[in-house]
This record gives structure tokens, sequence and C-alpha cells, in this order.
């Protein structure tokens, strides 16, 4: 596994430029990343081009011996764009424009966008696309950032009635599919249909599930692109683009089928403050980020690529955007350079070198601080690189377990949640975690993955299931977990005939007559596990293999199916899935609670997120290895 950091030529002195590129050679770095924000330094004037200075740069770096990935910079379209074309700019769910003065400020709809992004990508593929020190391409930077993959501009609306059109063919159709009759919705015809946002109260959920696919195509379409400019100026240069943590407004399976190599940025203590996780892990946490954050990220977006992946951008230190932005314990830009390459990343690369004193980022870290001197993360990227290169390649096999990720499905949750806080990802996340506490190694594939040959398959957020998927299903052999409201919704987003779990009752005869979502502090306790937020009521033939004290089933199962009907807790997760490998003869092993394992073809990895010391002989059966694992601390074991 490789080592790079990211790079901005364009924040400091040329004169600085070779010693930079010196200095991250001798720390053992061999790839940096540089360009994804520069248009306006590249055009300063609509068709002006000073080329010169990434000339210099990429010559530069590349002149040092580090394989430059060169990013296009169509996530910040310059001012004099946004001057010449306002029409390329995004409208929030308001109806309000987004304007000038950070990045992403752009619309997947417009037209004007589209040509420009292709005439700049154009421009950049054209003149680096055969150079010999680039090696490879990042397009745009993280979609969906900052909460961009939705736009309700007038673009976006006649792009989305387009789409609608192609998809209906007759207005009825659409009618019919979302259910227009409720509230006297109906449409006459395609070109009368609105967007999404500024109802009254909720807009219709089915047309919310259509806005939500047509945006993400509008994604996956802009990437396609994109790449397609960049492949035919640079063939045979890996073409990636880096994907953000949490972020699930856009299939990325779609979007990693275009790519060489699916990127992701990991911010382990930002994601961990700024996303949905208890005040208790926040604080146990803190300077370490969530023992699943990074794994369940870089099993999920392997997945999603075509093999191979790679961590772009690797947090170093306290970063600004979180609202709190606490420092890694010593150690940790070790160990989470090492779980990438427990888990078959193809490099990892740290976001920045410098800290950059001015503008948004001033406050966020890097390798060197805004004086020159290092910063904390140096000497461990440095001792990290070393450690590296001893061990030698790791080869990634199949795990044992499935774990389905499917992103229209996760839209479902948000179309119509039926509760405060059920959050498709964190229920996915959830079932991760459990996995992982019990000692799993986890391949996260989507709905239409070949699954035939894992033992286990568990899909914790599965509403919609089309005839293909429950053939596989019951053709399975091993064993199957099904989370709460699978089979829930039929492809137009209404609840199916027969009641959920719908056409999976194929599978497991059950019905679910009613739901119901809870408040946090409505609790119905069981044998080890608590149900919070969402129980189901089912009918049903079988007796449930586990309830509640007061009689909830909450556990079914026929066969190697099992179904769980409500929110399960850590408690129940556990139960379920110890049942199930137990039957698929998967051997579990319980883990100290800040203690993940990880296993390649050729080592096993143990990391410790704390808080204690612990003694990792008893649960790896080997009295050969340390008996102290610290904090912060990993151990690689022979397999
Ligand atoms: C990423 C982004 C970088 C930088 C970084 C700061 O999301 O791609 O450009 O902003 O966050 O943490």
């Amino acid at each position: 596994m490789r080592l790079g950091v990211c790079y901005y030529p364009e924040h400091w002195p040329e004169a600085r430029w070779a010693d930079d590129a010196a200095a991250m050679v001798a720390m053992g770095l061999r790839q940096v990343r540089i360009g994804e924000f520069a248009w306006s330094r590249v055009e300063p004037e609509p068709g002006v081009f000073d080329w010169g200075w990434l000339d210099r740069a990429i010559d530069t770096l590349g002149g040092a011996g580090l394989r430059v990935i060169l990013g296009t910079p169509t996530a910040t379209p310059p001012k004099w764009l946004v001057d010449a074309a306002p029409d390329i700019l995004a409208w929030d769910r308001q109806g309000r424009v987004r304007g000038f003065g950070s990045r992403r400020h752009y619309c997947f709809s417009s037209q004007t966008y589209r040509q420009e992004a292709a005439r700049i990508t154009r421009a950049f593929a054209g003149r680096y696309g055969m150079h010999p020190h680039v090696a490879g391409w990042q397009i745009d930077n993280e979609y969906g950032c900052h909460d961009t993959t939705l736009s309700y501009s007038p673009a976006a609306r006649e792009g989305f009635r387009r789409w609608l059109r192609f998809k209906y063919r007759d207005i009825a159709a659409l009618n019919a599919a979302w259910g227009t009759v409720f509230w006297s919705q109906d449409y006459g015809g395609f070109g009368a249909v609105e967007l999404p946002n500024l109802t009254v109260t909720e807009p219709n959920p089915a047309q919310v599930m259509d806005f939500r696919r047509y945006s993400s195509e509008r994604v996956v379409r802009f990437n396609q692109v994109m790449a397609g400019i960049v492949r035919e100026h640079s063939p045979g240069r890996d073409i990636m683009h880096n994907v953000m943590g949490f972020v699930t407004d856009f299939d990325h399976h779609a979007l990693g089928a275009d790519l060489d190599v699916t990127a992701w940025d990991s911010y382990p203590l930002g994601f961990l403050e700024q996303y949905w996780f208890s005040e208790a892990e926040k604080v146990r946490y803190a300077r370490t980020g969530h023992p699943d954050i990074a794994a369940f990220h870089h099993d999920l977006y392997r997945g999603c690529s075509r093999g191979r992946w790679g961590v772009i951008e690797q947090q170093p230190g306290p970063v600004n955007w979180a609202r709190h932005n606490p420092a890694p314990l010593p150690g940790m830009v070790r160990l989470w350079t090492l779980e990438a390459a427990a888990h078959g990343a193809e490099y990892v690369s740290y976001f920045r070198w410098r800290q950059f004193p001015q503008a948004q980022e001033a406050m966020h870290a890097g390798l060197q601080r805004v004086d020159g001197a290092e910063a904390p993360a140096a000497a461990e990227v440095r001792a990290v690189a070393a450690e590296l290169a001893a061990l030698g390649a790791q080869t990634v096999e199949r795990a044992p377990v499935a774990l389905i990720v499917d992103y229209p499905g996760l839209w479902a949750m948000e179309a119509q949640p039926q509760g405060a806080d059920y959050r498709g990802i964190e229920l996915l996340f959830r079932a991760y975690e459990a996995l992982r506490r019990l000692g799993l190694d986890v391949d996260v594939v989507s709905a239409a993955a070949n699954f035939s040959d894992y033992a286990m398959v568990v899909a914790p957020v599965l509403p919609f299931v089309d005839e293909g998927l429950v053939a596989r299903l019951a053709a399975f052999e091993g064993q199957v977990l099904l989370g709460p409201r699978a089979g829930s919704k039929t492809a137009d987003f209404a609840i199916p005939g027969a009641l959920a779990p719908g056409a999976l009752q194929a599978l497991i005869p059950l019905k679910v007559t009613q739901v119901e979502s809870l408040r946090r502090d409505v609790r119905h306790a069981g044998d080890g596990f608590v149900v919070e937020r969402w129980l189901e009521h089912v009918e049903s033939a079988l007796a449930p293999e586990l309830a509640t004290d007061d009689g909830h089933g909450v556990l079914w199962r026929q066969g190697g199916v099992r179904y769980l009907s409500c929110w399960p807790d850590a408690g129940l997760w556990r139960a379920a899935l110890v049942a199930m490998a137990g039957e698929a003869g998967v051997a579990v092993t319980t883990l100290p609670d800040g203690v993940r394992m990880r296993r390649t073809a050729e080592r096993i990895f143990v990391f410790n997120w704390g808080p204690d010391t612990v003694d990792p002989q008893p649960f790896l059966g080997d009295d050969d290895v340390t008996k102290e694992l610290p904090v912060a601390g990993v151990l690689i074991a022979n397999c």
C-alpha cells in the first residue's frame, strides 16, 4: 500500500515546492494529489489559461519521484463563470439560490454547467493526459458533500420532467404510480409536474423517491461524462473520485462502475462528532473515532468499487468542520493507516501537506504546521511508511458475511421515515458494528450482488425487493437476516397489497399488520435486549424465536431465514447474529468493546480503540502474542 498526501501548490510560493516535494519523499510518501480546486488560477478569465505554474508544479513533484494524481477542478466554478451564467448554481430546498464563496456551488441539472465542466475537464485532460508524471485523475471533489446532490433549480425541474416523461410515457401512469388521487394531486401533463419542495406540508413520497432517483442519476451521469473525457485523453491512467463518509444521497455502486479506483475521504473524528452517535460514544471515542467508522466505509467502498479502492484523504489531526474538533490520540494516524491496509486499500493519502493559514480551513491540521514545522502526525506517517514496507502486500479474501446496502432503500427511509429517528444508514452501521464486535470480517455488497458463496447475508435496510432478489435469496443456502421494513414498499412506493414483507413472504410466512415508531423512552425489554424506536406487529403461524417480556415477537425464523420486526439494540443484533452464525458454521469471537480484528490472507490485525489496554491472548487463542495491547495500539499477527 502506497502513502501519499494532498498538496496545494497554488497556496505556497513556488520557491518552496521543491523542498516540499523532497520532504514528502523523505517521509516515505509516493503519491501527491493536486489541482482539484485550482480552476480560477488556471483559467483566470474566460478562455485565458495560465498553465505555467501547474506545469512547473507537476514537473517539480513528479521530478522528485511522486506519482501525481491530478484533480479536475469542477467542484469550484470561478466567480467569472458564476457571474456570466448564474443558471449553473443549485437551489436549496427552500428555493434559495446557493451562492458563490465556498465550493460545490453548481447544479448537476444545469446544461450550461455540464458544458462548462466538460470544457475545463477537456482542457486539463488535453494538456496533461499523456504527461509522464500524471499517474491518475480525480474527477471533481466529493459529490454530494455539503448537501449538494439535490437541487431545486429551474434546470432541475425541467430535467426531472424529462426524466419522468421517459420513465412513465403516459401521465396517467405517473398519476397511478404516485397515487395522485390523494389530495387532488393529479397532473394533466409532464410539463405541469413540480419538484417536491416548497409544499405546504410534506410532499408526496413517491414523487420524492422519483426525484431522489433522478438526482442520483444526474450525479452518476455527470461523472460518467467527465470520466469519459479524461479516459479519451489519458488512456491507461487511473480515474477515481473521492466519495465522502455517511453521504448516501446518490448511488455509489453506480458511480463506482465508472471508476478505476473508488477513493474515499476518511475523517474518523469529524464523522463521529457530526453524525448520530450517542453522547457516550462521542465522549468515549473522541480522540480515536468509533471503532467501526473507517472500517465500515472501507468495506462499503471496496464493495462499490470494481476491486480497487483507496483513501485519498486521511485525517491527520483536528479538522475544522465538526462541532468539536479534537486531536487524534498519539498512534491513531498509524492505526487508521494500518486499518486501511488490513481492508485492502491501494493507498492512504493524508489531507494535507501543510496547514494553510487563511480562509475556511485555516484551522484544519496538516502534516506540517503553518510555520512549516512538522505537525504530530508527520512522525507517525514516517514510521508507518517503514512499517508498511516491511509488512508487504495484503490480500483481501471473501468475508463470511455479506451485508447488503441498497441506496434507494436508504432514500426510502428518508422519503417516509414514519419516526423521527429512523435512519437507515444508522441501522446499517449498527448491523456492521454488531458483526465486527463478534470478530467477523464483512463484505458490504449491493442488492444486485451475487452472494451465493457467503455463509451469511444480512440486509438491515431492504424496503424494495424485486423478483430477482427474492429468487436469489430463496436459492441461497446460507443464513439470511432481514431487517425491519424489509419488503415494505412496492417499486412505486406503495404498501404491498399482501402487506410487508411483501414478496419476501415467500421466504418467511409472516405479515406485518401494524407498525409503531416509539420515543426513545418508550421501551420494551427482553432477555438481554431493549426495543425502542420501532416495533412491528406481526401475524404469523410461526412462534417468534425471540420476544419482549410483554409478548411482542421481535425475531422470527423459518429455516435459514430470519426477520427482525423492530429496531434492534446491540443485544438483539448480537443474539440474532450469534444464532445465525451458529447455524452457518461461522465461528464468532467475543471481543472487548473497543477492540476489532481484521484478517487478510497473510495476517490478523487487532486494533484497540480503547479506553483500556487489553490482553489479546484469550481471543486470539495465542500465548505467543503480547499480553498488553495499549490504546491506539495495533497488533499484527501471522495467520
Ligand atoms: C474534505 C474535502 C477537502 C477538505 C477536507 C477537510 O471533505 O474533500 O477538500 O475540505 O474535507 O477536512
